[in-house]
């Protein structure tokens, strides 16, 4: 058994303690290092030898993973693991990576107390310091630390690192399996403050600190006029640390060898009557779940990224992070204090392969493991409990129940009682202190929020695979209501496509990994290159702070979580566009008035003008009406003409104000969403037992009197059951109305995707004005962010890139758009209806696996739809609440299409 394979997590390692910004001297060890890739662990460790030539062996950056620099390839699985299951035991095919730097010790270092440390690899590595062998860790996303105090002048440093080990049975997060040292190397001189833990409490205005360190120091905070000394607790008045309001004090600790800096927030968490209170009030967590990921980088994550990230998440009214499923970068937890997020650090655990044999040998609850388990907890609690954001421990995830997870939280609790414990796995609450579940679909949240018990969160709800999620405002309702439910954290903040030369962003199967899980990893509220999705814009609308809405003619606030000062913007609008302000109050047909509630001075995350709320109000709705027109089908050689428009004989439109625009037919089917292709919906399956992608159109009959009637027959190959369809064209204005009848024929009791038609256009006509909802895309349980006016896009504009293409880009309730070329030549459509303009068909979208195999054809696609089946988050949990089901039912609808020139 080598050390790889040992149920050991370490050998040699320094006791774990917090990571401090110290006065120390610090030297790090980041940069360019010798690397070599060998296929298998069991090599001779020849590069251990400080004589060692490496000068055949190419380079890698510290921190990264070496599968991002042409080395190997990375591999992504959701729960199976990628290699036998045989713990302790990896694979023999271990790819191994051998690091080597030389440094000088600067003379500051020499002869005093120097321990090397290493923040994060992944998953085990071997150390030797000018061949002498320091030890071992495992552990990817946590530190450890060696003594390496003997070191002087000129010293070589070789690290073997192996992509799998024992520990990677514990490492089995839904992620890109990614080796390497992808977090910074240091050396630091140790003084006396080799660890502190700092307890600041909060009560009825007063915060207590009291400072625990390794050495006796003096704890002074400037601010506050406080100079004590360490295990004195000291009550002064002070502002408290909420997410909201992140007040730091800064305080020095200080021996006088040493002196560390730390940043002061007081907080007290604690749980009354089954309510998650902080400083008394009850929390409102809305969450989201945030893995460390960058398209280039993976999870070495640069801090110009991290603060991205926080920036992105207060700007879309997140106020709450689980650090899904492991510590994140220290600095990232510095970045929440600052700027203020309530945080669930997650421990880095999880064996969710397990669940294949039925949990057998579940290292949960093996004997065996029990030193990974709370050393690995040990190792988060310690370096990270002075952090004021976080509010919970969180044991891990998805590694089922057992006794080395109560041992876990045992040692937490001892260590730390000031912060609630989490873990979602615990389902009968043994040894957690609140209730965690992920996926419950709306009416069991409902249900347990009614009854009485600890606090309840969703640590994972609607998974923001694809387009999507759905259902999201009905889920924060119920957050809303029950003061049970203390929140939830949306399923995830970013999807995990790494750049790649061929699929522009890779997922699961692009590296020829023999078993994978797809595009499952491609799930986040952002796209890989942090470009908000439109779930993202929806949440920041569920998740708004302050709740505008109108009463009457009155606009009332109803403040739900502490906001800054805020200042209050409104617009008018009618169905050509924005009005000046002047023209209130509302003038005749449809008026919208629009309030938005904006950031009245800058803040650290967001300027002034910063839009954190908005509400719209429709005054008066102008019912659509059908102009009269005086054109009547005339026979002609080919067929009909009537108005703009020509007709072959069987009835089909050819072309429209001069324009080739084709004949309308029935469209029952959509490019299946990630959602509608889940386990939760099954929606993608049954559209394609019903043949819904492949409908045939039969003609029936045609006749020409005051207007032109095409009956038609639309059904699938193989079924009896179809659709009775009839356009029948009327002369209105100067265009032409098409009112389309729809009748099922037979019984079709299971949902379908959308009611529409679909009716090719020229590819010049690619210029879109629309009045309706938008700037984005809204389906009947998305699209909260949508709001009704006047937009302007081109169809290009109107794509939303999902990772992996599929139903997208619909406008919702539209009363009127436009599609022209850039000389305004082209097509008005005017009714109340969805949008969808596309270059492409809906089985070419559904074929192509990534963005770039979207090749524009030579037309243009545009529906008209009339009802969507709802998004629902089936990928991972529940489909569409069944207000949102479409079925096929006797239809009929009547647009416009007048010519523009
Ligand atoms: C959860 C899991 C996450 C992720 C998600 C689906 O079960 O905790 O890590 O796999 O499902 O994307």
């Amino acid at each position: 058994m080598s050390y790889y394979d040992d149920f050991a997590p370490h050998e040699g390692i320094r006791a774990p303690r917090a990571l401090l910004h110290t006065s120390a001297p610090r030297l790090s060890l980041d940069g360019d290092w010798r690397f070599r890739l060998s296929p298998v662990a069991d090599v001779p460790a020849d590069f251990v030898d400080p004589e060692f030539d490496d000068s055949a062996w190419g380079t890698l950056a510290v921190p990264a993973h070496w599968p991002r620099h042409g080395h190997g390839t990375p591999w992504y699985t959701n729960v199976v693991y990628p290699f036998p299951v045989d713990p302790p035991h990896p694979p023999e095919e271990n790819p191994t990576g051998d690091y080597r730097i030389g440094f000088d010790l600067p003379a500051e270092f020499t002869g005093r107390h120097v321990v090397l440390r290493f923040e994060g690899v992944e998953s085990c590595a071997r150390v030797w310091l000018n061949g002498t062998e320091l030890g071992f860790f495992t552990g990817s996303r946590l530190p450890a630390e060696f003594d390496v105090t003997p070191a002087r002048g000129r010293n070589v440093l070789a690290v073997r690192v192996h992509q799998w080990s024992a520990a990677s049975y514990l490492e089995d997060q839904d992620q890109w399996w990614l080796p390497g040292i992808f977090r910074s190397v240091t050396l630091e001189v140790r003084g006396d403050l080799d660890d502190v833990f700092v307890h600041a409490s909060y009560s009825d205005g007063q915060g207590t600190l009291l400072v625990d360190a390794s050495a006796r120091a003096a704890v002074s905070v400037p601010e506050l006029g406080i100079t004590a000394f360490t295990g004195d607790a000291v009550t002064v008045p002070v502002e408290p640390w909420s997410a909201e309001r992140p007040r730091l004090y800064d305080a020095v600790v200080a021996t006088d060898s040493e002196s560390v800096r730390l940043r002061v927030g007081f907080r007290t968490v604690s749980i009354a009557d089954g309510v998650l209170l902080v400083n008394g009030e009850p929390v409102a967590l809305r969450g989201v779940n945030r893995h460390e990921f960058h398209p280039d980088h993976g999870r070495a994550v640069p801090r110009e990224t991290m603060i991205e990230d926080v920036l992105l998440m207060k700007r879309h009214n997140v106020n709450a992070v689980r650090t899904s499923h492991y510590p994140p970068h220290p600095a990232f937890l510095d970045l929440c204090d600052e700027y203020g997020l309530w945080v669930i650090d997650e421990c880095d655990l999880e064996t969710h392969g397990f669940t294949f044999s039925g949990w057998e040998k579940n290292p949960s609850d093996v004997a065996e493991w029990r030193g990974s388990y709370v050393d690995r907890m040990r190792r988060t609690v310690e370096r990270d409990k002075n952090h004021p954001s976080i509010i919970l421990w969180s044991l891990g995830n998805e590694s089922h129940t057992g006794a080395n997870l109560a041992a876990m939280a045992e040692w937490t609790r001892e260590r730390d009682p000031s912060r609630p414990i989490h873990y979602e796995g615990d389902a009968a609450c043994e040894y957690v202190d609140v209730y965690s579940r992920m996926y419950a679909p709306h009416a069991e949240v409902d249900r347990i929020g009614q009854e009485p018990g600890i606090p309840f969160l969703q640590c994972e709800y609607a998974h923001a695979m694809g387009n999507g999620p759905g259902g999201l405002a009905e889920y924060v309702a119920l957050f809303d209501r029950h003061p049970r439910i203390a929140g939830g954290f949306v399923w995830e903040w970013i999807d995990h496509g790494l750049r790649h030369p061929v699929h522009e962003y890779a997922y699961g199967g692009d590296y020829g990994e023999p078993i994978h899980d797809g595009n499952f990893v491609v799930d986040g509220l952002l796209f890989p290159d942090r470009t908000p999705s439109p779930g993202l814009l929806d949440l920041k609308k569920a998740y708004e702070p302050v709740r505008l809405s109108f009463v009457d003619d009155r606009l009332v606030v109803d403040e739900l979580r502490p906001v800054p000062p805020l200042r209050f913007e409104w617009t008018a609008g009618d169905r050509s566009g924005v009005l000046d302000s002047a023209e209130l109050p509302p003038v005749d047909g449809e008026t919208w008035l629009t309030v938005r509630a904006v950031l009245a001075e800058d803040q650290p995350w967001a300027p002034a003008g910063h839009e954190v709320a908005w509400a719209q109000r429709r005054p008066s709705e102008a019912p659509f009406v059908v102009p009269a027109g005086i054109d009547r089908p005339q026979q002609t050689d080919h067929g009909f003409s009537f108005g703009p428009g020509e007709f072959d004989r069987f009835g089909r439109l050819r072309s429209f104000g001069g324009l080739a625009i084709g004949p309308p037919h029935l469209a029952l089917w959509r490019a299946p969403t990630d959602n509608d292709r889940g386990e939760g919906a099954r929606l993608h399956d049954t559209w394609q037992a019903l043949g819904l992608h492949r409908l045939t159109h039969r003609l029936d009959e045609v006749s020409a009197a005051g207007t032109l009637v095409v009956r038609e027959r639309t059904a699938a190959p193989a079924w009896q059951r179809g659709a009775r369809v009839t356009c029948e064209w009327a002369s209105a204005g100067d265009g032409l109305a098409l009112t389309v009848h729809v009748e099922p024929d037979g019984e079709w009791p299971e949902p379908i995707a959308k009611l529409a038609v679909t009716l090719p256009l020229p590819a010049e006509l690619d210029q879109v004005t629309w009045f309706g909802r938008g700037p984005g895309e809204a389906y009947p349980d998305t699209g909260l962010a949508t709001w009704v006016g006047r937009f302007e896009s081109t169809v290009d504009g109107m794509q939303t890139p999902y990772v992996r293409p599929q139903e997208n880009g619909r406008r919702a309730d539209v009363r009127w758009a436009t599609l022209t070329d850039t000389l305004g030549r082209g097509l008005r459509v005017d009714g109340q209806f969805g949008l969808t303009v596309r270059r492409w068909t809906d089985a070419d979208l559904a074929a192509a696996t990534h963005r770039n195999e979207l090749v524009p054809g030579d037309g243009l696609w545009l529906t008209i739809d009339v009802g969507h089946q709802g998004i629902g988050t089936g990928s991972c949990g529940p489909g569409a609440l069944p207000e949102y089901t479409l079925t096929l039912r006797k239809t009929s609808f009547t647009v416009v299409l007048t010519p523009l020139s």
